[in-house]
């Protein structure tokens, strides 16, 4: 029965002038007859297939999956998350704004009847902008701070490449005085207490001047087949009587078939001595005197990994932020200086290896560093 049919005499119930040609899909209900009427724009639509399956009962069913209470369609307001059956069967979702219509008994109600496909459809794909959005944002964000990095690396370098320069000229001049000094025969005891003081204090400047030079890659920085494993069995080495003072254990293990990779091995051992002994500090810092250093050497396809971790004090994300910022200690005046890590963050950069940390308070931290495979082992085998 087309829905044309279920209109009751204009006695009754008449639709108002207009609705006929309403640009929208309406429907009209009128309840004391139990009226339903749909327009040409509806059935356009929507076609008559639903319309024939209308009943005058309470529960009128628009598809076969969900009833259409008539009670939806007598009380105005918003409804959404309807679904009306198209013409080739399709569901479409639909919103029915309903509102007693205007000149009427006030038993009569008008829906208009929305389709939200589309809608949906730019809903679905802002959201999925929304998250690519979102992904390019993160990606811009790494790489911000990967080149607020560079840059100020870059412009630390110069600048220490200067002052190092500077500094290292009086400094050699206080040195010789110094060392001169000590061996004057009439100095007091004090005096030449006083002179080794010097010469103490002025060797450790002339330390850190070496550590600024190499920062700025005043060092050699020619690169080399290196075995990875070799840079860090020399830095272990280097530190192996200060792990031994402080009750450290050191475990290294190292994976078959690790790839050379090119690199200035005396950097990378640098770079190792940089971990080993922040890892060792970590460990003074939580519980001296005892304490365990873990080295793992891995090859995954295309990649040699190394991990080196303590379970030493950890740290919290506002010190995990800042620690390869040139000058950026916790340490006490005297004790660090706060470049191990740029350095180290400088050199891998320049060879193309990346840094990464993992690290909470209270449970240790792990470095872990990837570097290029060549395609050859340290035994000289194809990789
Ligand atoms: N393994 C670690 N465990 C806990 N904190 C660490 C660890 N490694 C680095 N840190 C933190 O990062 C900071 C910066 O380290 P970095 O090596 O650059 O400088 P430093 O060790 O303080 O001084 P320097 O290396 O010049 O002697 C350290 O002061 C420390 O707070
Ligand atoms: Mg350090």
């Amino acid at each position: 029965m087309a829905i044309n049919k279920l209109k009751i005499a204009p006695s009754q119930f008449a639709i108002p002038d207009g609705l006929e040609s309403f640009p929208m899909p309406l429907l009209v209900y009128h309840g004391p007859s139990h009226t339903l009427w749909a327009n040409p724009e509806f059935e356009k639509l929507f076609g008559k297939a639903p319309v024939t399956r209308f009943e005058i009962k309470p529960a009128i069913s628009l598809v076969r999956e969900r009833k259409l209470d008539l009670g939806v369609i007598s009380s105005p307001g918003r409804h959404e998350g309807l679904l009306l059956e198209g013409l080739d069967g399709e569901k479409i979702p639909v919103e029915l704004r309903v509102s007693p219509l205007q000149g009427g008994s006030g038993d009569a109600f008008l829906a208009v009847v929305e389709d939200v496909q589309v809608k949906q459809n730019l809903e679905q794909q802002l959201i999925r902008n929304h998250v690519e959005l979102n992904q390019a944002f993160q990606e811009l964000h790494r790489t911000q701070t990967a080149l607020t990095q560079s840059a100020k690396l870059a412009s630390l370098g110069e600048l220490s490449s200067g002052i190092a320069h500077e500094l290292n000229q009086p400094l050699q001049a206080i040195l010789g005085f110094s060392q001169e000094l000590v061996e004057f025969e009439k100095l007091s005891p004090t005096g030449t207490e006083f002179a080794h003081d010097i010469i103490h204090a002025a060797k450790k400047m002339a330390e850190i001047i070496k550590s600024l030079r190499s920062f700025a890659r005043e060092a050699g920085n020619e690169t080399t087949e290196t075995s990875i494993e070799h840079a860090m069995r020399e830095a272990a080495r280097l530190m192996s009587h200060s792990f031994a003072q402080k009750g450290i254990r050191l475990e290294i293990e190292v994976a078959p078939q690790i790839p050379l990779t090119l690199a200035n091995p005396i950097q990378l051992e640098q770079v190792f001595v940089n971990l080993m002994s922040n890892a060792r500090d970590a460990i003074e810092a939580s519980h001296p005197g005892r304490g365990l250093i873990r080295v793992g050497i891995t090859a995954p396809a295309g990649a040699i990994e190394v991990r080196v971790s303590d379970d030493g004090c950890g740290m919290n994300a506002e010190i995990r932020n800042r620690i390869f910022d040139p000058f950026y200690t916790t340490k006490e005046v005297g004790k660090g200086t706060g470049l191990g890590l740029s350095i180290s963050y400088g050199i891998l950069k320049r060879l193309g290896a990346t840094i990464e940390v993992q690290s909470e308070p209270g449970h240790g931290t792990e470095f872990k560093l990837t570097f290029r495979p060549l395609g050859i082992t340290q035994e000289g085998e194809v990789a």
